[in-house]
């Protein structure tokens, strides 16, 4: 087994307390023996607070059930502030967001002062239509700058946003609308992606169709074409922000207020509405990207994921605008108009810093080196990836290819539920191994667990829990506190329990091992089966359907469905493409299954349990590995299964 050491000029003039095991081992120490303390200072330090709170957590995972867990509760601020405001005086002509456009030759940079007063001319704007403190706001955008400044308005006058993917469908936008309640809707005409215009606004309308609660809809606008805007609902972004003021002090609210709501698949159909709170998530965001890629004051940072998940909260937007950075945002894919966009950026912008995911280095990976080495990346020094387990292969070529051996690669775990990154190398700290998450960020202690709760000390494969509250993670689903409490810590009471499996080695370093529930990660999106499953129901040839993940080259994992025909129906040449349909308007385009088996049943217990280790065994190639079956109600279906399983090639 391959152990990287961190390359000297990743360490060399490093600001980072931890530039060293040692240092990292003592700094972790000092906060697992105090860790109110330790945050407490922290936060302080880092965040702008209006009143500075003396509380570290209240309450703890026992009582979960009766009390959410809280940080700095006795503190009030506003996170704009740590993003915007405290930098004026010292950073105001720094870059703060690098945008560049679907299309190499559009891009623009904004300053801080410059973004401060966009955030304020919108801030000012939805004020004006009447949007005030608590409500919430969906925000249904592509990658443009006006996205960040949408999540900013919103969070400066205490609206609580919720940004939805821009692939997602009309149904996926409406019901997380009629979940939140939300008041408004922030959208523009077309996103832009590949060279393909995405109908963000008519998807919109579509999703607001007798949708009384949303009484405002702002559109961006983003292209010269034309969209139907409703007369006394709809208003043009640049129109509203005219005649607006561009100052617009931040609402202060207290550290628990909540700053956003992401929905979030789980191992049943419905999408939970993750809570992150203002003074928590701000602090662990800029914690975590500090101290993760080793921020500098002169680094270009480029993380390419979308605002639409977690990754773009914490690490396009929130942590490090509160950290003074320049965030590059990338509107466009990185295969358009070739393989060699993302160095091409690397060369251009001189991104020093650069955060993705596997599946994006595994399809580049495939295209051959020439895409990356006809660029120069010497501004290179930390690379960062993030979604799902990256297999030693695609690690070695990332840093081999894309680093020439001269960056430290930081694979960071973490997830929707934490907020920002749990366990992670610490870049100028932490040697590294191939696949690996390595160790756990000062103020994390994990724990892995059998399936009958025990313990597991030293070397060990089990379930990963963390055992103690972070300042980052979500504090609740959104009205309802007791899913939350079930999905999290019924499992393993008192501790959080994340739905991963994990191997820890003699190190003490951590390989994930992936979702041990219902949840399968495609391309580093993050699915529920259920929701694949309820929504192929909907086609009336369907009678039943079962979904599981399999081993995908390029994806992590593709999407295998099984099919059972409702009576009278028979397979045919148009299903797979009706189904397909199906699943783009009730979940969204980035819903897609990869194979697809017609059988005359789904294998089930006697009392009507469909025994899913079974699809999942054969889906991925392994009809051998089936266990005990002996419970089935009809076991010749699973001879059928068998003779009819389907691979890629
Ligand atoms: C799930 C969370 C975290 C932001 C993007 C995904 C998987 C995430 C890693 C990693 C192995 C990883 C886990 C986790 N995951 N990062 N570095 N190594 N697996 O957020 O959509 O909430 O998904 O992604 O399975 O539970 P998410």
């Amino acid at each position: 087994m391959s152990i990287y050491e961190v390359p000297a000029r990743v360490r060399e003039g490093s600001p980072n307390p931890m530039t060293s095991l040692d240092s990292y081992n003592d700094l972790a120490e000092r906060v697992s023996a105090d860790p109110d303390a330790y945050w407490v200072a922290e936060t302080c330090k880092r965040v702008s607070w209006r009143t500075e709170p003396t509380q570290g957590v209240g309450s703890s995972f026992d009582d979960i059930a009766e009390h959410a867990i809280t940080w700095f509760a006795d503190g009030t601020l506003n996170a704009t502030e740590s993003c915007l405001d405290r930098h004026l005086e010292t950073r105001g002509d720094k870059v703060a967001i690098l945008w560049e456009g679907d299309d190499v030759s559009e891009g623009l940079s904004w300053t801080y002062k410059e973004l401060h007063e966009q955030v304020c001319l919108f801030s000012n704007a939805m004020k004006a239509r009447g949007i005030v403190k608590g409500d919430r706001v969906l925000i249904y955008m592509g990658m443009v700058p006006e996205a960040a400044v949408a999540m900013l308005a919103c969070a400066r006058i205490g609206a609580i946003h919720s940004v939805v993917f821009g692939g997602f469908s009309a149904d996926s936008l409406r019901s997380r609308a009629v979940d939140c309640r939300a008041t408004a809707v922030i959208t523009q005409d077309f996103g832009m992606r590949g060279g393909k215009r995405i109908e963000l606004k008519r998807v919109s309308d579509q999703a607001l169709i007798g949708l009384d609660s949303v009484h405002t809809v702002f559109v961006y606008k983003r292209t010269e074409d034309n969209v139907d805007m409703q007369a006394g609902r709809d208003h043009w972004w640049h129109e509203a922000i005219a005649d607006e003021s561009p100052d617009c002090p931040a609402e202060i609210v207290d550290a628990e207020h909540p700053l956003f709501i992401l929905y979030t698949s789980g191992s049943t159909g419905k999408p939970k509405g993750q809570v992150h709170t203002h003074g928590g998530y701000i602090t662990w965001t800029s914690y975590t990207h500090q101290h993760v890629f080793d921020l500098r004051e002169d680094d270009v940072y480029a993380c390419v994921a979308d605002v639409g998940w977690i990754t773009g909260h914490s690490y396009i937007v929130y942590g490090p605008l509160a950290n003074g950075a320049t965030t590059l945002m990338f509107e466009s894919i990185p295969t358009y108009p070739d393989a060699g966009r993302y160095w091409d950026m690397v060369e251009r912008h001189k991104i020093s810093i650069f955060y993705t995911a596997p599946t994006a280095i595994r399809a580049l990976a495939a295209q051959g080196d020439h895409f990356v080495t006809r660029y120069d990346r010497s501004s290179l020094r930390v690379l960062g990836t993030v979604g799902e387990p990256i297999n030693p292969d695609a690690w070695e070529w990332y840093h081999r290819v894309v680093g020439e051996g001269r960056c430290n690669i930081v694979d960071t775990w973490w997830q929707t539920e934490t907020g920002g990154i749990c366990i992670s190398p610490i870049a100028p700290a932490t040697p590294t191994k191939p696949g690996s998450a390595t160790l756990p960020v000062p103020g994390i202690e994990p724990v892995l667990r059998d399936a009958e709760g025990q313990i597991l000390n030293g070397e060990a494969e089990g379930l990963l829990c963390i055992r103690r509250p972070w300042p980052g993670m979500s504090r609740t689903i959104w009205g309802d506190h007791d899913r939350y409490v079930d999905t999290y810590f019924s499992m393993f009471p008192g501790a959080y329990f994340t739905g991963d499996g994990c191997r820890r080695d003699a190190d003490g370093y951590h390989w994930i091992t992936g979702r041990v529930d219902d949840v399968i990660n495609v391309s580093g999106h993050r699915m529920g089966t259920a929701e694949f499953e309820s929504a192929l129901v909907h086609h009336n040839a369907v009678a039943e359907a079962g979904v599981v993940g399999f081993p995908h080259p390029i994806k992590g994992q593709g999407v295998y469905c099984y099919i059972v025909l409702a009576e009278g129906h028979d397979q045919s040449e148009t299903l797979e493409r009706d189904l397909q349909n199906m699943l783009r308007s009730h979940i969204g385009a980035h819903a897609r299954v990869d194979l697809y088996q017609v059988v005359p049943g789904l294998p089930k217990t006697r009392s009507g349990k469909v025994m899913r280790r079974i699809l999942r065994k054969v889906a991925e190639g392994q009809p051998d590995a089936l266990g005990d079956i002996s419970t089935l109600a009809d076991p010749t279906v699973v001879e059928a299964i068998i003779a009819g399983a389907r691979s890629l090639d």
